[in-house]
């Protein structure tokens, strides 16, 4: 995992007031989970059931007519890019699409994220990056004087998805204190296993981390979680928490931040949902997955009412739109 490395023209974390609780995150960048207290997601999450309510009964609103979204993907995206999109043009706005193949822009010339960034603003009210450098998101903000929201730095963060992903959690079992949330896979490189669990470090869950040794939980958010008190325990296989989990978080190997492949064909087969196991699980357990999948859920668990994957992309258009609805202002 590497720190991204530029030079920064103006840090305008710095001198900035301490972060006060606001209702509204207008004009702010989303770039870590760790801006969200209790309080915020409450609203976020009441904002994405608005939203649900008005695309159930017309489609969409003009909420954010006249405004322009510049999605901007240095790695590929289905759900993420998408869900923005369709959040935007739901909501009446805009979007500039610079999400198939960054090479085909003046980013395979060799120009910079800061001139990018301080380009694409020029048009936009907004701007959602994934780049795979972890901070990436954080520099952009810096050079940007439009919201950012982070879609994914490297192995670092991606806040919305976990934001959704707590949502879903909301909406299928309706309570999460006192829930066991077991996090199975790629619990090193996955980015929304990082963001997750820091959202979830703010409830009373108990947190089970499955995984190979070389694939474990960052150690200094596995000493976060210890040193708030949190009862947390690390294992090697699914069949350690099938029966006491309440939430099933199912995660991909990320092959593309291997530098050793011959270590990734070790690891990248070792987990499967399969209907077997399902029915070693609570009736009301839930599966997630942030998607896409490439093995570890057989495909014959979908047909099980507790797979709730297909659900999750769903809450994600609700909450980028009510987060979009947010830092723009129209809240
Ligand atoms: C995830 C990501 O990009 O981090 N996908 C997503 O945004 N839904 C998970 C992954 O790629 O494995």
């Amino acid at each position: 995992m590497t720190e991204m490395a530029l030079p920064k023209l103006f840090d305008r974390a710095a001198g900035a007031e301490p972060h006060a609780y606001r209702t509204s995150l207008c004009g702010e960048d989303i770039l870590s989970v760790d801006q969200f207290d209790r309080e915020k997601l409450w609203y976020i999450f009441s904002r994405a059931h608005e939203m649900r309510e008005v695309v159930e009964d017309s489609g969409g609103a003009d909420l954010l007519k006249g405004r322009v979204l510049t999605c901007l993907f240095y790695e590929p995206s289905t759900r993420t890019s998408a869900s923005f999109i369709a959040a935007m043009e739901r909501l009446g706005g805009s979007v500039i699409p610079i999400t198939q193949g960054v090479q085909f822009s003046s980013v395979s010339k060799g120009e910079s994220l800061p001139d990018t960034i301080r380009t694409l603003e020029q048009y936009s009210d907004v701007i959602v990056l994934r780049h795979p450098e972890i901070g990436a998101a954080k520099v952009a903000a810096d050079y940007a004087s439009i919201p950012v929201i982070n879609a994914g730095d490297g192995a670092g963060e991606h806040p919305t998805q976990a934001l959704l992903d707590l949502f879903t959690i909301q909406e299928e079992l309706k309570a999460i204190d006192g829930l066991q949330i077991a996090m199975v896979g790629d619990l090193r490189f996955g980015r929304t296993v990082h963001s997750l669990t820091k959202l979830l470090s703010q409830y009373k869950v108990t947190l089970r981390f499955i995984s190979p040794d070389i694939l474990r939980l960052p150690l200094s958010l596995m000493n976060q979680l210890r040193d708030q008190g949190m009862d947390v325990r690390e294992g090697h296989e699914v069949g350690e928490v099938i029966e006491t989990a309440d939430v099933l978080y199912v995660t991909r190997i990320q092959k593309e931040r291997f530098t050793d492949m011959a270590q990734y064909e070790e690891v990248k087969d070792l987990y499967e949902i399969t209907p077997e196991l399902m029915k070693r699980a609570k009736p009301k357990m839930v599966v997630m997955h942030p998607l896409p999948r490439v093995g570890e859920i057989h495909y014959s668990v979908d047909a099980d009412p507790r797979a709730a994957y297909f659900r999750q992309v769903k809450n994600g258009m609700y909450i980028r739109m009510a987060l979009l609805a947010a830092v723009l202002g129209r809240a």
